[in-house]
């Protein structure tokens, strides 16, 4: 299906408690490398979760062609999270059984994940990390653990919701090293403008609506003017 996009959001909602956190939201997009951008609280993270379907929505969220909300398994190879937080995704113990699990979930036999996860731990230089106890690794650490087990899965859209935020200079640089190099799309969620350089495409939200979609330079020239002008008042 080669007309496919590989986003396609359709007057996407979200509502807690009555409060639109997501108001409709509409993005059709195959762009390799796309930015969402948006202040504290705007509604970023929601939308990841959206894209993976992993929160009840209205609307339409459909990657590569898969309703996510309603097929989980086809998710899984369509689109993978890595979450804003590495403590909110880590389930397992050990480095090995917390990459092994969404194979399994995806149906592999066992030697096969063993395999795979072996690989996949040397192509990161960690192949002394199966048997770590994932609880003692730190921030950065248990970070590229999420993202091998996301890599694993060999999803066709990757969302990374702040992947930069509490990562020093070195670690920030491998990252971004790791992700350039990544053949699969990817939808980066961050505040920093700078962390957006180079990508395709760039959607700015607002009060949990598009408030700018479009090129980097002019969308992301709007957002920070914005911000700057927000910041130098006291004003919420
Ligand atoms: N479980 C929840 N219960 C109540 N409100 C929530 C919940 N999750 C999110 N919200 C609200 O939804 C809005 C959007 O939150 P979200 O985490 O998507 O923002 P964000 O843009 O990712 O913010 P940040 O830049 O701080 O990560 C916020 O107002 C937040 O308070
Ligand atoms: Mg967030």
């Amino acid at each position: 299906m080669p007309d496919t996009p590989l986003i396609d959001i359709a007057d996407l909602g979200y509502r807690i408690d009555g409060r639109a956190i997501l108001d409709g939201v509409s993005l059709t997009a195959s762009e390799r490398r796309i930015g969402i951008v948006g202040r504290n609280g705007s509604g970023k993270s929601t939308l990841g979760r959206a894209i993976c379907g992993l929160i009840p929505v209205t609307g339409r969220v459909r990657i590569a062609g898969i309703d996510v909300a309603r097929d989980r398994r086809g998710a899984l190879g369509a689109v993978g999270l890595l979450f804003q937080n590495p403590e909110h995704q880590i389930i397992f113990p050990t480095v090995a059984e917390e990459l092994d699990f969404g194979l399994g979930q995806m149906g592999w036999p066992k030697p096969d994940r063993a395999r795979a996860v072996a690989d996949m731990l040397a192509r990161f230089g960690r192949d002394d990390w199966a048997d770590r106890a994932t609880q003692d690794l730190s921030h950065g650490q248990k970070q590229l653990v999420c993202l091998m087990a996301i890599l694993l899965m060999a999803p066709r859209l990757i969302v990374l919701d702040e992947p930069f935020a509490g990562l020093d200079i070195p670690t920030a640089m491998q990252l971004s090293r790791v992700l350039d190099r990544l053949d699969c799309a990817l939808v980066q969620i961050s505040h920093a403008p700078a962390d957006l350089r180079g990508y395709d495409r760039v959607v700015w939200l607002e009060r949990g609506r598009v408030a700018e979609d479009g090129a980097p330079d002019r969308v992301l020239a709007a957002y920070e003017t914005r911000m700057r002008a927000l910041g130098a008042g006291d004003a919420a």
